[in-house]
């Protein structure tokens, strides 16, 4: 293996971002038991950036080659600059998506977006119930949503739904595909949930079978033949019940950049769960810096970080020997294979979680929503 500079190897080349994650504010009237967001997001929750701050994270992600924005969050609307924002990111030619909840999205607002040059919305929706939407959201809003999804459409916006999938609804597939069909979606993503913050803390109580998910995956495919391309479904397989680990955000510092909402330069959504990283921020050395030089986003790029069995084995191009941040949750060591792989040494864990999800006592354990005062008890450990 060639020298080495900041943990990589020399003959690894640096791509560049193509994708910039802004996420704008941990902010969020939503309260969902799956949240990706940290679960000690009450740390990161102060000292915002500041518009200017944002813009010139823009420029500098855009001179370094991102095409893609995604302004996302918590609830990216609780701001009041998202407009400016989404001016820049025409100006910069930008792809500009907003991951929106729907809460705080008005008339006026749109039109603004629209004028502004705003590409894309992606609204999340819960399920065809409200006894479900308000229960796993822990708030109001189903009516809301359905109303947003109607404005969106109306302003001409591509309807994109995206749909966590968990046991509470994964029974209700038919119907949530019935419903954004009767919406007019353009896309819907049935996103099973995946287990990384607020989900992984309520794993046993969220997650479903593999026979439902496989029935799940059956309904879709029928109903995708049944639509054809008038309405594109992606379903996304949750990695447990995968063969084979994800290459997680395409490689680590190979394509994303994530800027938090405090300024944080992250290579993907959790990477602050990892020990002994310090991650640079926008205030300090700037981006082109954290994407080039910093030990952070050098950390994992290629293979000369991994170990055995990964090192060798014929898989690792593909899959990159899977999420570090999953591996380092599950066993507590960032370097080693994602355990959902089957070839890896700790791949009982998964299976482990997955005998623990059909124990009906976990199952009934009291769920841990996402709010400000169970991210303060988790981050002063009295939550787990
Ligand atoms: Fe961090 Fe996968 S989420 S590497």
């Amino acid at each position: 293996m060639a020298q080495q500079n900041n943990g990589v190897a020399a003959n690894v080349t640096h791509t560049q971002p193509l994708w910039l994650l802004a996420e704008v504010t941990y902010r969020c009237p939503l309260h969902c038991a799956f949240c990706y967001n940290p679960t000690d997001y009450d740390k990161h929750t102060q000292n915002e950036l500041s518009t200017e701050q944002w813009i010139q994270a823009l420029r500098d992600a855009r001179k370094l080659g991102a095409l893609q924005l995604g302004i996302s969050g918590g609830e990216p609307l609780l701001r009041d600059d998202i407009e400016d924002i989404v001016v820049e990111a025409k100006k910069l030619g930008y792809y500009s998506n907003l991951i929106t909840s729907g809460v705080g999205l008005t008339e006026k607002r749109i039109q603004a977006f629209k004028e502004g040059g705003l590409d894309h919305i992606q609204l999340s929706m819960h399920d065809i119930t409200e006894e479900i939407n308000n229960f796993i959201t822990n708030t109001r809003t189903f009516e809301l949503k359905k109303k947003v999804a109607a404005m969106i459409k109306n302003h001409g916006y591509p309807m994109v739904l995206n749909v966590v999938i968990h046991r509470y609804n994964i029974g209700h597939i038919k119907e949530i595909l019935e419903m954004a069909e009767a919406l007019g979606a353009d896309y819907v993503e049935l996103a099973n949930t995946q287990y990384y913050g607020w989900s992984l803390v309520n794993r046993s109580q969220l997650m479903p079978s593999k026979e439902q998910i496989d029935h799940a995956e059956k309904i879709t495919n029928e109903f995708r033949a049944k639509v054809g391309n008038k309405m594109k479904i992606f379903f996304v397989v949750p990695d447990y019940f995968a063969e084979r680990p994800k290459k997680c955000m395409n490689g680590w510092g190979e394509v994303f950049m994530i800027v938090t909402a405090n300024g944080d330069v992250l290579p993907c959504h959790s990477a602050r769960v990892l020990p002994n990283m310090q991650f640079p921020n926008v205030r300090d050395k700037g981006l082109e810096w954290a994407w080039k030089d910093s030990p952070a986003f050098n950390k994992y790029r290629g293979d000369s970080w991994m170990k055995a069995p990964c090192r060798t084995c014929p898989e690792k191009d593909n899959d990159l020997a899977g999420c570090r941040c999953q591996a380092f949750l599950l066993t507590g060591d960032a370097e080693s294979a994602d355990p959902v792989c089957s070839l890896s040494p700790n791949h009982h864990i998964i299976e482990k979680a997955i005998e623990d999800a059909k124990n009906p006592q976990l199952q009934a354990q009291p769920i841990v929503f996402r709010t400000d005062k169970n991210s303060k008890k988790i981050i002063a450990g009295e939550l787990q």
